[in-house]
């Protein structure tokens, strides 16, 4: 295997077995029809990069079914209404501002009153048009050299460039870091961020693992990838997003580092981020954490306990795949995504149903596959009295 920026061979070091698209919601009639691929992850020493050995081609996962919409949680609303304001100090009056992967444009929208420029660049046309007719100027399109050199008034120009849970889906990585090196003024600003490897080992969430996620980033892997394009990464700041996020800050120039930036480098040292080691650590936490709920799961069922699904997440698809949970467990999962309510779940095939079904049909226990907007949910759901339960603690 190669590292899929550096050419020098990636260590693999964990198969999670045949995996079907993380988002690939499936009409019954199509079963027989369904993609899979052998979900492998590697390390490469040379930038502690994690990622996945081999995944699907973009287009079959990011196109006009893509069925994940940033505005479904209340919560994501305002992190990116949080995060706009964080950016307000890289910009100056009249700024240029693209986010790559704008989804359905709850972040630009924070933009549209200001004397902004702004311009979101979205493959999946289901979320583009979505932004679109919110009035967010949008490019349905994927970000890459050939689809933004039409850009004439952004090229050299752009003030900030942002991307959330995006940067970690792009196979070429070569590509992006070019594009953006394109686009940004000399004195702009690239501000991503992505769930973080750390909090990943940590929590063993490994349902972070899927054909989407290409790359699990850190501090360290990313600081050293974009100083081979002269970006220096300026501040690293930790984010409860997605079961723990981390938001990297890039300049061409390296004078205003944030005060954290070394704590969190000697954080990374301290936990061998940038070593093989915690890889094959991890590894076997994933194994453990495969039994234990597996065994939790027959346990409620030899009980005469129900069960449901809560939240068709794409990290589900990990999750139900790895431990071969389906219908011999788990009844339906319930989602609030209308592009995925009457499908069934990839894979494994558990129905899909809205959510009055799950208030009309509720279960002894519910696997919340959404665990990383537990507070959110289970404000919702004050009124279900039975045992909420998931792979990390609720
Ligand atoms: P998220 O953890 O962001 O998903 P992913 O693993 O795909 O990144 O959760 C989004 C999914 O969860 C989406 O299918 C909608 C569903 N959801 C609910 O059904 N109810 C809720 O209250 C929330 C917050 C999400």
């Amino acid at each position: 295997m190669k590292c899929k920026i550096t050419n020098t061979p990636l260590e693999p070091f964990m198969s999670f077995g045949k995996m079907p698209i993380a988002n690939g919601f499936i009409d019954e009639k199509n079963f027989s029809k369904e993609f899979f691929f052998n979900m492998e992850v590697g390390f490469n020493e040379e930038l502690s990069l994690f990622q996945l050995n081999d995944h699907p081609k973009p287009e079959e996962m990011f196109n006009k079914d893509y069925p994940f919409f940033t505005g479904s949680s209340e919560y994501m609303k305002n992190h990116f209404k949080n995060y706009a304001n964080f950016t307000k100090k890289y910009l100056k009056t009249n700024s240029k501002i693209i986010e790559i992967g704008s989804n359905d444009g709850t972040f630009l929208k924070n933009f549209l009153d200001a004397e902004n420029k702004i311009l979101g660049i979205e493959p999946s046309k289901s979320v583009a048009d979505v932004a679109i007719k919110n009035n967010i100027p949008t490019l349905n399109n994927f970000f890459n050299t050939s689809n933004i050199k039409t850009l004439n008034e952004f090229l050299g120009n752009t003030d900030l460039i942002c991307a959330s849970n995006v940067i970690c889906h792009v196979p070429d990585l070569n590509n992006l870091i070019e594009s953006v090196d394109l686009l940004l003024s000399k004195e702009g600003t690239f501000i991503f961020e992505e769930p973080y490897l750390g909090s990943m080992f940590e929590k063993i969430s490994y349902d972070q693992i899927y054909d989407e996620h290409i790359f699990m980033f850190s501090a360290s892997s990313v600081s050293k990838i974009f100083q081979r394009y002269n970006f220096h990464l300026i501040d690293s700041i930790p984010q409860v997003t997605h079961g723990g996020s981390m938001r990297y800050v890039l300049k061409r120039k390296k004078n205003e580092s944030g005060k954290d930036l070394k704590k969190i480098f000697d954080y990374e040292k301290n936990k061998k981020l940038n070593k093989l080691d915690s890889c094959i650590n991890f590894k076997k936490n994933c194994e453990i954490s495969k039994e234990k709920i597996v065994e939790k799961i027959k346990f409620f069922k030899e009980n005469g306990k129900s069960i449901c699904g809560y939240a068709a997440t794409s990290k589900s698809t990990t999750i139900l795949n790895y431990c071969k949970i389906g219908t011999n467990y788990i009844d339906y999962i319930c989602d609030t995504t209308k592009e995925k309510i009457g499908k069934f779940s990839p894979g494994m095939h558990i129905p899909i149903k809205d959510m009055n079904f799950f208030h009309n049909n509720m279960r002894d226990c519910v696997y919340l596959f959404a665990w990383n907007h537990k507070d959110e949910i289970f404000n919702k759901e004050k009124s279900f009295k039975g045992e909420w339960f998931s792979h990390v603690e609720l």
